[in-house]
């Protein structure tokens, strides 16, 4: 395989009450903020400010872990000279996405970073009877990966990701990607995550 695209997709086992905290704690967020929130690649939907990894609660304490856990481990795997020690040190920025009936995420990529991902803390309810009703599409971006002739293969250009509550996905921060409009009733919360990995000189 040449250039070849890491998606990361972990299934995060005993979420249910890490995932109640981390709704409970957002909403109150977007109640007590004063604005829309913050805009990036939202359309709709409220986005809380970037600094969420900062927060002191012990969800978000928990949350760091897990995604520390994740950007350590796939360090580990994909560096070619393995058996010499190299030390990293991640950044990470994160932020809340509440996204109700209608909203979505326009295509975009996430410069300045490394990697980047989402952390799925509730499903809502979504309507069953709309295709790829609030699903991440993760897009190949270059320019001619449409070309594969044959469908339903490894090399698809478009592919897509269920919202599973606990469920955590990492790709490289490159990689062009959107949201589809979620139809449903109650809410769909995520965390989104960038991580910059700085390599330590031993
Ligand atoms: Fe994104």
């Amino acid at each position: 395989m040449l250039f070849g695209t890491i998606l990361v997709v972990h299934d995060w086992p005993e979420s249910q009450e890490l995932n109640a905290q981390l709704a409970q704690l957002l909403l109150e967020k977007e109640k007590k903020s004063d604005s829309q929130g913050m805009h990036r690649s939202n359309a709709g939907g409220w986005q809380s400010s970037g600094n969420l990894i900062t927060w002191n609660e012990p969800s978000v304490k928990e949350l760091k872990t897990r995604i520390e856990t994740l950007v350590f481990n796939l360090t580990d795997q994909i560096i070619r000279d393995e058996g010499k020690q190299r030390q990293f040190r991640l950044i990470i920025d994160a932020w809340g996405n509440i996204n109700r009936d209608g909203d979505y995420n326009v295509v975009h990529t996430h410069p300045n970073c490394m990697w980047s991902g989402v952390y799925y803390v509730t499903e809502g309810n979504p309507d069953p009877s709309r295709p790829q009703n609030g699903l991440l599409e993760l897009i190949d971006p270059r320019e001619s990966a449409n070309y594969i002739q044959v469908k339903n293969t490894i090399l698809d250009a478009r592919q897509f990701v269920e919202n599973v509550p606990g469920r955590m996905i990492l790709w490289p921060s490159w990689l062009k990607h959107m949201v589809h409009p979620y139809k449903g009733s109650e809410e769909r919360i995520s965390i989104a995550y960038n991580v910059t990995v700085v390599e330590e000189t031993l």
